[in-house]
């Protein structure tokens, strides 16, 4: 099969996607494993992407959402090989929208009745006093579109008017763009990759991420604890927890439309409870250090290689008539399958909708 990773130079977008080069080489040395035809493809202009579409590949690995355009505007690459009738990773530009906008995933899994903190966004001067707020102190505010923790850090958690009113300043003077100010969660924090195999089965990778603690005694995965790499993560060895965890990461996926993969971000309140944070749709894919791949190896011990070998897979079943299916060579499904303790069980109807 011919495939191409697509990036771009990606160290000033807000979004960084699969992370770095280095994630993008880590991708393509375990595809060039599995025998493909692959080359990976930092485009910088709209020829770049012409040339690809030129070259008709069977698959697109898609490592960042859009490039940017210099004095123009940006290009979504779901969108563009989709017009081009490419094959492509990931999900569809509308589903990416999910990821892009917080508020928008929030409020369409709200609607379908999944809990999520309560919310309102703010500009600065927009509220003039505590009474006015539609939700009550504690609030924790975040940039609505960024991503990696920025603009995150220990003024995030407000709980007076005063740390309100300079944290909405500070987020709107970085990103010019409204603030997303949330019911603050103070419990435990998880991360849930999901994998759609070949054969439409989720591979569900739940885990709790504990963040290091703060001078001031916080556990929040901002900006700082990401770059650090100081966060663990663990297996959750609670049958109760993981269940709910798992359960609620499932729903949001199938809710939002996700095609072939995801992670879901997912924190509890004092008393236990799962909210929904936000979907990473072309989540980090660092071997060794991303959520993603080790979230898949600590739940289900799946090896890096495996973890790209099924998104390949899945990718490359929708190859129109490629190979036939009789000796289509899912190998991987099948070995995770074998492996994995108990099968993902996925509601029929919460399938049926998704392509
Ligand atoms: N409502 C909230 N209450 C408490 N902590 C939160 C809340 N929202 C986000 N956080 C903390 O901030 C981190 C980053 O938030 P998230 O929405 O996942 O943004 P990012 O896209 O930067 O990962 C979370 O992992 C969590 O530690
Ligand atoms: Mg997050």
């Amino acid at each position: 099969m011919k495939i191409e990773i697509i990036t771009t130079p990606n160290e000033e977008l807000k979004e960084t996607g699969f992370g770095t080069l280095k994630a993008c080489h880590n991708v393509l040395d375990s595809i060039s494993k599995l025998g493909h035809n692959v080359k990976l493809n930092v485009c910088r202009s709209l020829k770049d992407l012409a040339l690809t579409v030129n070259r008709k590949p069977d698959l697109v690995i898609l490592a960042v959402k859009y490039i940017s355009i210099k004095n123009g505007s940006d290009i979504w690459l779901a969108e563009y090989f989709a017009e081009h009738e490419i094959n492509y990773s990931g999900s569809s530009r509308e589903v990416l929208n999910f990821d892009s906008d917080k508020v928008l995933a929030k409020s369409h899994l709200m609607k379908k009745g999944l809990k999520t903190a309560d919310y309102f966004t703010a500009i600065p001067g927009q509220y003039k006093c505590e009474a006015d707020l539609p939700v009550a102190f504690p609030l924790f505010l975040k940039p609505l579109d960024a991503a990696n923790g920025n603009g995150i850090d220990d003024l995030s958690l407000v709980t007076n008017f005063a740390e309100f009113e300079m944290k909405t300043l500070s987020l709107y003077a970085t990103f010019n763009m409204p603030v997303l100010a949330e019911e603050y969660l103070d419990g435990q924090e998880f991360s849930v990759a999901i994998i759609r195999t070949e054969s439409s089965k989720l591979i569900v990778s739940a885990v709790e991420i504990i963040p290091p603690q703060s001078t001031n005694g916080l556990r929040i995965l901002g900006e700082k604890a990401k770059k650090e790499d100081s966060e663990e993560m663990r297996k959750i060895e609670d049958q109760k927890v993981l269940n709910e965890v798992s359960k609620l990461a499932v729903d949001a996926y199938a809710r939002l439309g996700i095609w072939d993969f995801g992670r879901i971000d997912i924190k509890t309140n004092k008393s236990g409870r799962c909210y929904f944070m936000e979907a990473n749709l072309v989540p980090g894919m660092t071997s060794g250090s991303s959520y993603f791949p080790r979230a898949c190896e600590i739940a289900n011990e799946l090896t890096y290689d495996e973890v790209i070998q099924l998104i390949v897979e899945k990718g490359i079943s929708r190859v129109p008539y490629a190979i036939p299916p009789a000796i289509v060579d899912n190998t991987a499904e099948k070995h995770v399958m074998a492996m994995l303790k108990k099968p993902v069980n996925l509601s029929e109807s919460l399938l049926s909708s998704m392509p």
